[in-house]
């Protein structure tokens, strides 16, 4: 199965993009046009109509209308093109409200289509913090895997009423509703240990032969889990939380935990962030990302669409030319954007490929 690819796209009141109606192929798009012209955008609707949610940080409703719309609502339709047959998606965005329609009824069960981001600035971000890291790693892993996702939810919900009983001080009442609750806080916190590291061992099995394969380059690189539970079972973290109560009272929060886990990027062996140049560290992460996307099909069965912001910055020309080759032999769809003249002029000899040049949110010219 090679998943769902969008055929055609119309926004309204969808930050700078004009309510007119973008082409796409099940193949290779690319979204050609000089700085502050909405291509960035134009991905960001395909993203927020598959996954719900925008791709960048803190971005909801408020950012995403347009600030010259006349309605206080976004509208989002589009086409997309399934295994078998057309469907049609659209929705309605208010500030307190959301409605989806599926082939023009309310949507349920949910279309089974995801996108994912590739985004080259993350790099700097993904090899300086582990704060970024660990929300990479979240987000991404509950991309893949809907229990990890909701577990997730609830240790985050869990955690915050044990710092809020930290934060109240040590007494007979709260010790005892800390000790009930430390009881599904472990369950919890295994289950999420054994889950990282798993997909994390699966991840590593991809991304060396992804780096070789887009970049040419025989170093090994692994990413692992810097963990405090690594092989500890509930009850094993149950009574770690008994010795260390006494310190979390101390400090109202709880100090050890899941939350504190980081996922170290290692190239030949190094920490990628001290020792590879900026292209390499970026030439990893976009691997890093390309092995999520293979493994993203390896559990789901299908690929996402793949959106991929100007990836031209810092990568060499030989670089450009792989990469492109890699996503012309791949059965995903692409949507790729570039203000480079020079990386336009390469992605313009990509055979059969649909060019959409954005002005003013405008797309001026496709085909
Ligand atoms: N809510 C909004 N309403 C109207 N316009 C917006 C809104 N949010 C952002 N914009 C405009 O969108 C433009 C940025 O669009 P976008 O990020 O898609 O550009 P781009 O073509 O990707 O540029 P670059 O090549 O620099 O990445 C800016 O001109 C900005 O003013
Ligand atoms: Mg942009």
């Amino acid at each position: 199965m090679s998943g769902v690819k969008i055929l055609r796209l119309r926004t309204e009141n969808f930050r700078n993009l004009a309510p007119e109606m973008v082409e796409f192929i099940p193949g290779i798009n690319c979204i050609f046009g000089p700085n502050g012209n909405g291509k960035t955008n134009l991905l960001e609707a395909v993203y927020y109509l598959t996954n719900r949610k925008s791709f960048r940080k803190n971005t909801g409703f408020p950012q995403l209308l347009s600030i010259e719309g006349a309605q206080p609502e976004l509208l989002l339709s589009a086409a997309f093109q399934g295994e078998q047959d057309l469907h049609s998606l659209s929705g309605k965005i208010q500030a307190e409200s959301e409605e989806w329609w599926l082939d023009n009824r309310p949507e349920k069960p949910r279309l089974q289509i995801e996108s994912v981001f590739v985004n080259p600035f993350d790099s700097y971000s993904f090899h300086t913090s582990a704060s970024f890291r660990r929300q990479w790693l979240d987000s991404h892993l509950g991309q893949l895997d809907s229990e990890y996702k909701t577990m997730l939810s609830r240790f985050q919900k869990s955690l915050r009423f044990r710092n809020s009983l930290l934060a109240q001080g040590p007494n007979s009442q709260t010790k005892l509703q800390l000790m009930a609750l430390d009881e599904n806080f472990a369950e919890l916190s295994a289950f999420l240990t054994h889950k990282r590291l798993e997909w994390l061992n699966k991840l590593t099995e991809f991304v060396t032969p992804t780096f070789r394969e887009i970049f040419a380059e025989t170093h090994e690189l692994r990413i692992d889990l810097d963990t405090k539970f690594r092989g500890w079972d509930a009850k094993r973290i149950f009574e770690h939380y008994r010795l260390t109560e006494g310190d979390d009272f101390e400090s109202r929060h709880t100090s050890s935990g899941v939350h504190r886990d980081d996922c170290m990027f290692f190239f030949d062996g190094l920490n990628s962030f001290e020792f590879c140049s900026l292209g390499q560290q970026k030439m990893s992460f976009l691997s890093l990302l390309f092995a999520f996307i293979e493994l993203f099909r390896y559990k789901l069965s299908f690929y996402p669409i793949v959106l991929i912001d100007d990836v031209s910055g810092e990568l060499d020309g030989q670089r450009w030319k792989n990469l492109i080759q890699y996503l012309c032999q791949k059965s995903f769809q692409v949507l790729i954007t570039t203000a480079n003249e020079n990386f336009r002029l390469e992605l313009e000899k990509i055979p059969h490929a649909r060019r959409i040049f954005m002005e003013h949110g405008r797309p001026v010219s496709q085909g």
